[in-house]
């Protein structure tokens, strides 16, 4: 695994922070820049409609710092007009590069022909893909889905497509839309995309270790390595990985290191939004990051259940104090562990 440039960006080390609506926002993306081993950040999906309309949500998706870079904002539609001005907003706004979202599955997106709607639809795609190419001087990327259907995996015949309109990375999440999140990514079409363009090709789906990154690397000779929810559940990830990269022993982090990365989350969330939106996107992560820890069920239906500030801080400084004590974690007062928090698992839920 080495560092490949989108045109003249390097992305170094070749890890990508997968996009991930209503995920990878401004406060989850300092996060885990700051830990290291990121070499491309990507907004959340962004909606065209929004965009071009001055909705301010939209807007503000568009935001980054500096640090960030290379960073790309991608966006979804299917208004090859829209999708033009949007790309071209993105790029008034400093972005690095420009990302079209061909694979996400929610109706909603489906039902106007963006997201995987592009993949049944190459006419649409190609239209979009040249608008965009012509209102842009920044890269023009694409993350694409193995198909829409699944008897149709039609992923070889897009990427050679999209090279073939001028883009110049190629993303491919080897699920179809049918099968939104269900079974496992199929990495043998990142090997047989890799074979059939000349861009950089990046694979996405279910790498959630050091191993699994290399294994998949090797596979296919894919130049870089989308990692979305294993970035929830270890925000060190990358690190790790580049860790291993460069000959070093992989970052372990402390139980106190954990504590503190969720301490910090929260705040970085709270400096970017209501409290109660705050509450309700720590509750995301504390529910994803805590898997696999001692009392981790019990501490996230604690979180779950919390409704103030002050209550989430306790209930992080309590879990983390016990656990540190080796003392099991029962949460006093809190629900049942078998009634487990619900789990954003897909772009929909964020959808417009
Ligand atoms: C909550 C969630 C939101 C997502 N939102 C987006 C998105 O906005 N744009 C996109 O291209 N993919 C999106 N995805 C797909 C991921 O980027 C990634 O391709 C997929 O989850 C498989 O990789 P993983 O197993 O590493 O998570 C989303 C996935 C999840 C779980």
């Amino acid at each position: 695994m080495k560092p490949f440039k989108i045109r003249d960006i390097e992305i170094s080390p070749p890890l990508v922070l997968s996009p991930m609506a209503g995920v990878t926002d401004v406060p989850f993306r300092a996060l885990l820049k700051r830990r290291g081993g990121i070499g491309l950040t990507v907004s959340e999906f962004i909606s065209v409609e929004g965009l071009t309309r001055n909705n301010p949500k939209s807007k503000r998706q568009m935001r980054f710092h500096e640090y960030e870079r290379p960073f790309a904002v991608q966006i979804f539609g299917g208004q090859p007009g829209r999708m033009a001005m949007a790309a071209e907003m993105a790029e008034d706004v400093g972005a690095d590069i420009l990302d079209v979202n061909c694979g996400c599955p929610a109706p909603k997106v489906v039902k106007h022909g963006g997201g995987s709607g592009l993949l049944r639809d190459l006419p649409r795609l190609e239209t979009i893909l040249k608008e965009i190419k012509k209102a842009i001087s920044i890269p023009l990327t694409v993350k694409i889905r193995a198909g829409f259907y699944d008897s149709h995996r039609n992923a070889v015949e897009v990427a050679r497509l999209a090279e073939a309109c001028g883009a110049e990375h190629i993303a491919l999440h080897g699920r179809t839309k049918e099968q939104a999140y269900k079974g496992l990514a199929d990495w043998d079409l990142v090997r047989q995309v890799k074979e059939v363009v000349s861009v950089p090709v990046s694979g996405s789906g279910d790498v959630v270790n050091i191993e699994g990154a290399f294994k998949r690397w090797r596979e296919t000779n894919c130049d870089g390595i989308l990692i979305g929810r294993g970035a929830m559940a270890n925000p060190w990830i990358f690190r790790q990985i580049e860790d291993t990269l460069e000959g070093r022993e992989p970052f372990q982090p402390t139980l106190e290191e954990k504590r503190e990365v969720l301490v910090e989350y929260f705040d970085l969330l709270r400096a970017d939004m209501p409290e109660f939106a705050a509450i309700g996107r720590m509750k995301q992560l504390a529910g994803q990051f805590t898997k696999g820890l001692h009392g981790g069920a019990r501490f996230r239906q604690v979180i779950y259940h919390s409704h103030s500030v002050t209550e989430v801080l306790d209930r992080i400084g309590e879990y983390f104090e016990t656990v540190a004590a080796g003392r099991p974690y029962l949460g006093e007062g809190g629900p049942d562990p078998e009634e487990e928090a619900p789990v954003l698992d897909s772009c929909e839920a964020a959808a417009i």
